[in-house]
């Protein structure tokens, strides 16, 4: 068995943070590329903006472009890491779980790393949504990570 690249997909929530953890962790050991990849939800670019007329189109994607890079490294900055670490930011927009699955089998990676639960944070499902759909499409085996436990 090879671990030469491992995905970690992030919504920055507190569990795909401890999931970060794992995947750093194992990415050190076996001296793989960690691949951070965000997913920024499609309707968001869409649907649901009350865009003021003086700001145009383009001025609000390369804002957001901006604050997407800005959210990556303020979720890599907190030490989980290593700095021997060999790190890829990736930025896609589109449905997250169709996205992840996507880059996994067209770029040779070997394991998802991925939250059981996500920014929704509803618990009592026993995967969130997006989880649940990579493990059951995805290319590659995936290690699912709990919610770290209350108070830690
Ligand atoms: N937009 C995204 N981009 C990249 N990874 C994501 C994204 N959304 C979720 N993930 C990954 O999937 C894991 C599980 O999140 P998921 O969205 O399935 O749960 P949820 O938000 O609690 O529930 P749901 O989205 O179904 O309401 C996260 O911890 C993260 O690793
Ligand atoms: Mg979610």
């Amino acid at each position: 068995m090879e671990l030469k690249r491992i995905l970690l997909p992030t919504d920055y929530s507190e569990t795909s943070r401890e999931a970060l953890r794992y995947a750093a962790g194992m990415a050190e050991k076996f001296r793989a590329e960690l691949v951070v990849l965000n997913v920024v939800n499609e309707q968001l670019f869409t649907e649901g903006l009350n865009i003021p007329l003086a700001i145009s189109m383009e001025t609000l994607e390369e804002d957001m472009q901006q604050e997407a890079t800005k959210q990556m490294e303020r979720f890599l900055s907190s030490g989980e890491v290593d700095d021997s670490v060999s790190t890829r930011r990736v930025i896609l927009q589109g449905k997250p779980w169709e996205v992840i699955t996507r880059w996994a089998g067209e770029n040779q990676v070997d394991l998802i790393v991925i939250g059981t639960h996500g920014r929704s944070g509803i618990e009592h499902f026993l995967f969130g949504s997006t989880a649940e759909k990579v493990i059951r499409s995805a290319p590659c085996p995936v290690l699912t990570v709990r919610p770290p436990a209350a108070g830690e």
